[in-house]
Parts: structure tokens; sequence; C-alpha cells
């Protein structure tokens, strides 16, 4: 009998860790990978940084989808880090590269959570970019 106990207990705290861990480890962008205050900031810096040159169009919506849906998010950290604004390449703070990014994420439906995004190009390859949502489908 104690035998078959603890069987059972072995198979509970299997699936309780296989819980936790997979609540814990985002897999896409619509996992919370960054805060409301991140996404607030990467707004002001659009208008500061990127306004002049791009609407917020050409990065929500179904232009999103098509350009970045299944991709990686750390490809586009890279264009926004290294390419961007193309007049002052390399200009921005990783701080204000992510608050970029989650603003770009938020505006095309992504949930905020926790945690604030790093620069942490291994997590940032290691999850896609979910298709473009909105409470409103004709604005897509
Ligand atoms: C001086 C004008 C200018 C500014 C300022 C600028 N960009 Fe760009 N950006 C461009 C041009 C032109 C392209 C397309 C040509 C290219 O990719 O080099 C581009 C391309 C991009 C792309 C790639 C688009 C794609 O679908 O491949 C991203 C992402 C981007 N910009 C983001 C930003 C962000 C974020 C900012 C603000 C930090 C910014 N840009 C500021 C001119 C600008």
């Amino acid at each position: 009998m104690a035998k078959y106990k603890f069987k059972w207990l072995g198979i509970g705290a299997l699936m309780l860790f296989a819980a936790c861990h997979k609540s814990s480890i985002p897999t896409n962008t619509l996992d919370g990978i960054f805060t409301t205050e991140q996404a607030q900031r990467g707004e002001g810096l659009f208008d500061q940084h990127c306004a002049r040159c791009h609407s917020l169009q050409e990065f929500t919506g179904f232009s999103f989808t098509t350009n970045w849906s299944g991709t990686s998010p750390a490809a586009l950290y890279l264009i926004i880090a290294n390419n961007m604004p193309l007049d002052q390449p390399g200009s921005l703070g990783n701080a204000q590269v992510t608050a970029l990014l989650a603003h770009i994420l938020a505006e095309n439906g992504m949930p905020a959570g926790d945690s604030p995004l790093e620069a942490d190009l291994e997590f940032l390859s290691s999850i896609t970019i979910a298709a473009a949502h909105s409470k409103n489908p004709t604005s897509l």
C-alpha cells in the first residue's frame, strides 16, 4: 500500500512541476513578456524618435502580421537597435529599444505581464511573434 501512495505522490509532483514550468516560460508574445509602463514609455519614444519617418500602421495590424508573425522578436529588436533611427543608427539604449518593442507589441493586442522585457537576445530568439489581434477586427 505504502508503495502505491508514493507512486501517486510522485506523479502529482511531476504534474505540478509541469504545470508551473509551463506557465513560467513564455513561448510567444501573448505570454505577457513586457509591462504596461514599458509600453507606455515606448509610445513616447516612438513619437520622439520614429514618427517623423514612420506611422504606427506600418508596425501594426495586417502589416505586422504579414511581416513579423511567426518570426522571433530578436530580429525586430536588432533592426531597431542596430539600424534605427535610420539617420542615427545605434543611438538608442537597450532600455529604449525594449520599450519600443513593448509599445509595438502592445499596439498589436499582446497582453502586458509582470516583468519588463529585457534586452536578452537568447530569450528574444527563443519565442515567436504572434499574429496581431484586436478587439476590433476591422482595424486589422
Ligand atoms: C530618418 C527616417 C527614419 C527614422 C527616424 C526611423 N526609421 Fe525605421 N526605417 C526607415 C526606412 C527608410 C526604413 C526602410 C528601409 C530600411 O529598412 O533600411 C525603415 C525600416 C524600419 C524597420 C523595418 C521594417 C520592416 O518591415 O522590415 C523597422 C522595424 C523600423 N524602421 C523601426 C523604426 C523605429 C522603431 C524607429 C524609431 C526608433 C525608426 N524606425 C526610426 C526610416 C526611419
